[in-house]
């Protein structure tokens, strides 16, 4: 039985769970809250305005109008009771919840960013249920937004701005917080896919910077600056002044920064990351930064985040930021579309066009 024309807009999602179970019990196990015959899609955190407009149009989406993070029951229920469900990466998608969904109405993982290392693909594939992602179009914010940390971290402006506000600047003079230069320098990229290659193209044609890179296959590109693949990340985080990690958080990179590799970089050397927490060990990093066994550190992703290892906030010469690599109207928009298309193809019964 389907229910035409409803809507649910209720202030907790416990009363979402009373609801559905009432429902049906009411309609009996076919109940889906959809309306007008469209696939209903259980949706974790609220988009931006564009995006929820055109999931609406084509679904009948479930919002977390409180956009609070939600427990696992919450979203086991939430799966159970909707055909598909779009998490982000902040929600962690293990084998509770993917069972539940299976076991309900829960046909696809639609998941809202392009890192997928909090769903459990193992038990996603074991149940049969699709996971799609949405690669390609974050990768000019986040190439973007390390660069940012590059520039803030070795021209001090997050120590310079905190110096101003709190009133002790005391003007100018020439040895006055003085940074270091990016020209000339040398860019290690760890993981050279497209939003590596997107920050060495930005370090090479728009800072000057020389461009090193470890990747686990040949990069054969035909690039428009000057790029050298060495053969592992020892050799990367030796010759590098800043290395910058882009690759996926998976069994082999998990702390692929470790004390061994932070001792093998050079003593002013900094060390930037957009990918995942998992991939820095953060005790070993924040001890360095504490000795000054390397120069400093740019980070917006965090292990346990939105926790931060308070060793790491107290340790000097860092940038931390809040996970903002994707966070633009525009990219955070278009990432709500290729939900929506890869929902819509899916539901067409095609293929994917961004199967994980
Ligand atoms: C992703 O999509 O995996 C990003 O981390 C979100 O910014």
């Amino acid at each position: 039985m389907i229910v035409e024309g409803f809507r649910i807009r209720f202030s907790t999602w416990r009363v979402v769970i009373k609801k559905t179970l009432f429902f049906r019990e009411v309609f009996g196990q076919n109940f889906r809250m959809t309306k007008h015959d469209k696939p209903t899609i259980f949706v974790t955190r609220r988009w931006p305005a564009e995006a929820e407009a055109a999931l609406s149009q084509h679904f009948s989406p479930t919002f977390n109008e409180n956009d609070t993070p939600l427990s696992v029951a919450e979203m086991a229920a939430g799966f159970a009771s909707h055909d598909a469900i779009a998490p982000t990466v902040s929600d962690k998608i293990g084998g509770d919840i993917i069972t539940a969904g299976a076991n309900g109405s829960g046909r696809l993982i639609a998941n809202f960013g392009v890192g997928v290392n909090h769903i459990d693909l193992e038990a996603a594939a074991a149940a049969g249920i699709q996971v799609s992602n949405t690669p390609g179009v974050l990768t000019d914010a986040t190439a973007d937004l390390a660069l940012t940390l590059i520039l803030m971290l070795t021209r001090r402006a997050g120590e310079g701005e905190r110096e101003l506000r709190s009133g002790s600047w005391d003007g100018w003079r020439p040895t006055h917080m003085m940074g270091r230069a990016l020209q000339g320098k040398t860019l290690g990229i760890i993981g050279m896919g497209r939003i590596g290659k997107a920050v060495a193209r930005r370090a090479a044609l728009g800072f000057g910077m020389d461009i090193v890179f470890q990747n686990r296959s040949r990069v054969t590109d035909d690039f428009d600056y000057v790029a050298r693949q060495l053969d592992d990340v020892d050799s990367v985080c030796r010759v590098a002044d800043i290395v910058s990690l882009h690759c996926a958080a998976s069994p082999q990179t998990y702390h692929v920064i470790n004390s061994e590799r932070l001792a093998i970089m050079k003593r002013d050397s900094c060390l930037i990351n957009t990918a995942r927490g998992d991939v820095v060990d953060e005790t070993a990093l924040a001890a360095a930064l504490c000795e000054s066994r390397i120069g400093g550190a740019g980070l917006d992703v965090f292990q346990g985040e939105p926790a931060i290892d308070p060793v790491l906030l107290s340790a000097p010469n860092t940038v931390l930021l809040p996970h903002l690599g994707s966070a633009t109207v525009e990219t955070r928009t278009a990432m709500g579309m290729k939900v929506v298309e890869n929902a819509r193809a899916f539901f067409a019964g095609k293929s994917l066009i961004d199967p994980v």
